[in-house]
């Protein structure tokens, strides 16, 4: 059996930071209010006109060619997960593919929501080990600004602007992606969205006045189906792979909100110090807030280090992954 292994990672965030005290002059909230009930303290904005997902993907992927020293004429494979594409078409995975320079990859995009990373990973997988493909780049790229509601409290504190890249390669060793569990179900359609801009309805100077272009989230509901189905997908993933909280060396779980992750990673009896955060500086980057995590904490993981990663997002869309890191830190 062929497995999928990932053998280089890499980030991208814009330069500008978007504090709670900033976001406090813009709208009804404060520092404390987002500490306590999201636990975000700053985000990455993507200021520059004319420029979008693809750029900050573009910026990743480039990065990752750079740190796994990649032949950009290899790539066989981009798919690009964004819930922000440059264009409703054609592909964001088509505009990094070109802006990186890979002459022979094709290219898509994937819709999944903040679940996009491990469902594209999911996709990879599948090319890897039959055998269709030998180098695939997963590329998340979220400028969350774009659809965020800077007159909306309930939402604007939560989102932030990001992209990160993974290689994606064949092995015969038993590391790389182990298992997955994936779930959607679209009774969640009506609790997240944004109602316009799609073939039902499409942008008029009505959509525009009743600010249907931006994210509509009931937040509530959305936190209480995050954290059941967080957890039943972890567990589901763990059980099947004799996996405890004793003998996996990290969780990475989507960084929506703080209170989700430690909800989701007490019921899971995962300690503190294998549960990896990093929404206090980023917010909710969607699909790319997993990689940009794992990204962030790299140096920590090993070859043979057990890490399983979950996430939930619009659709509803959910699931989680078995992943067996395939390499010791880069020098
Ligand atoms: N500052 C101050 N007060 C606020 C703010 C704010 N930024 N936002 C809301 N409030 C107020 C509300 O008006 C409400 O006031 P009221 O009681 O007087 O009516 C009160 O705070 C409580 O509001 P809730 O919405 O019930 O607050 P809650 O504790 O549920 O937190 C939150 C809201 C953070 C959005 C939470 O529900 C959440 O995290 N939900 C899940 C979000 C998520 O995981 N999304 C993932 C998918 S995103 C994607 O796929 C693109």
């Amino acid at each position: 059996m062929v497995n999928a292994k990932i053998t280089g990672i890499a980030s991208y965030v814009p330069d500008d930071i978007l504090d709670n005290e900033m976001l406090s002059k813009m709208v009804d909230t404060s520092d404390e209010w987002i500490t306590t009930r999201v636990g975000v303290k700053e985000r990455r904005i993507l200021h520059e006109n004319g420029k979008g997902s693809g750029f900050l993907g573009t910026k990743a992927v480039l990065k990752l060619l750079a740190e796994t020293v990649t032949d950009p004429a290899d790539i066989d494979i981009v798919i690009c997960a964004t819930s922000n594409p440059d264009y409703r078409f054609p592909s964001t995975a088509s505009v990094i593919a070109h802006d990186a320079k890979l002459p022979n990859a094709y290219a898509y995009d994937i819709q999944a929501a903040c679940a996009g990373f491990i469902v594209t990973m999911q996709a990879a997988r599948a090319y890897i080990s039959s055998g269709l493909a030998k180098k695939i780049i997963v590329v998340c790229a979220e400028k969350m600004s774009s659809m965020t509601d800077y007159q909306d409290r309930s939402t604007c504190p939560l989102f932030g602007d990001a992209a990160a890249a993974v290689l994606v390669e064949p092995t015969d060793e038993p590391v790389g992606i182990i298992d997955g569990d994936f779930h959607v179900d679209g009774e969640g359609l009506s609790h997240l969205l944004m109602k316009a801009g799609g073939s039902v309805k499409p942008a008029s100077h009505e959509t525009v006045d009743a600010r249907e272009h931006y994210i509509y989230q009931e937040g509530r509901a959305v936190y209480k189906h995050a954290v059941s189905n967080m957890l039943s997908s972890s567990l589901t993933v763990m059980h099947r792979n004799n996996l405890s909280a004793e003998n996996i060396d990290f969780f990475v779980p989507h960084q929506a909100n703080l209170r989700i992750i430690e909800a989701v990673a007490q019921r899971a009896r995962i300690p503190e110090e294998k549960v990896l955060v990093n929404i206090q500086h980023y917010g909710n980057t969607s699909a790319a807030s997993i990689p940009l995590c794992l990204d962030e904490f790299k140096d920590k993981f090993r070859k043979g280090d057990k890490i399983v990663m979950t996430a939930f997002g619009a659709g509803f869309t959910w699931g989680a992954m078995y992943l067996i890191w395939a390499y010791d830190p880069k020098k």
